[in-house]
């Protein structure tokens, strides 16, 4: 390849996903850790959520969205979705040739580092939690440790209306997570990535001695060492005139910029509505 090709793909972006504003949360953080990267999001806000969906759907959704990143020619993509990354990752590995990532390995990574005690807990979609993914994975580092998973439903429907502090969240908190605070697990992870959005009343429940993993940061951690292994990481800032942040949604593009800009410091202005169905 020559310099100059090579060069271009390195501003080529990067694509994320998930079912609707969650992924942000991992935006944010890839923001923060390899701030020269292109990004082009997608949020599937018309079909959110995916947490109550079936394997077969979540993974025809994922590859309608992935065949939509294609086409803004990205180099990696990041499955910014927990119930994705558990049901389709595997599926779009083996079908696609540039390099994806989910949330799930590198969360569970932070968890098995963290345990003292060994009794971690989980909490996330029922489809998350049905795949028993988080447990496959903390066990292949840590064979003696206890998952416990609790799913928590209405949580994403709760996030997506921007409930985020609100009485409603504490009192549906308060009767998800009661029975693992009864099981004494000293490690939470957040196995959605709308969760961290109400870590706060997540966190105020579980007190202090409890360590809540938002698998975002182990990802963007990741997904740099990714880049540079593959020779794609971006050294320096995209070029003049490039779009460096683009963000796309299947409806309600509005209400999307209105979150977005309370997840994201960095202004967003438009989102642009796609068919997600033609893909
Ligand atoms: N944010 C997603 C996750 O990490 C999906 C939530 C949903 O759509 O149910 O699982």
């Amino acid at each position: 390849m020559s310099r100059i090709e090579n060069e271009s793909k390195l501003d080529m972006p990067i694509g994320v996903f998930d079912s609707g504003v969650g992924g942000l949360t991992v935006v944010r953080e890839i923001m923060r850790q390899i701030p020269n990267e292109r990004i082009v999001y997608f949020g599937d806000t018309a079909r959110v959520p995916y947490g109550s969906k079936s394997k077969e759907t979540v993974t025809r959704y994922s590859r309608q969205i992935v065949r939509f990143l294609q086409t803004m020619h990205v180099k990696a993509i990041v499955v910014a979705c927990n119930t994705a990354s558990a049901y389709a990752l595997d599926e779009l590995e083996k079908e696609i040739d540039i390099p994806v990532i989910g949330v799930v390995k590198p969360g569970a990574k932070v968890a098995a580092d963290a345990t003292r005690n060994g009794r971690i807990g989980v909490i996330a979609t029922a489809a998350t939690i049905g795949s028993g993914v988080y447990t496959t994975y903390i066990r292949q580092i840590k064979s003696d440790v206890d998952v416990i998973g609790k799913a928590c439903p209405l949580f994403v429907p709760l996030v997506e209306e921007g409930l985020w502090q609100d009485p409603v969240t504490d009192e549906i908190a308060m009767r998800y997570l009661s029975e693992l605070i009864d099981i004494d697990i000293d490690t939470l992870i957040l196995g959605c990535t709308h969760y961290p959005l109400i870590r706060s009343t997540v966190g105020k429940i579980m007190g202090d001695h409890v360590t809540l993993v938002n698998p975002a940061y182990e990802t963007a951690r990741e997904l740099k060492e990714l880049l540079m292994e593959k020779g794609l990481f971006n050294p320096v800032p995209p070029s003049l005139g490039t779009n460096k942040y683009q963000f796309f949604v299947s409806d309600g593009a509005q209400q999307f910029i209105h979150f977005a800009n309370s997840i994201i410091k960095y202004g967003i202005l438009s989102a642009k509505v796609v068919n997600i169905e033609d893909y």
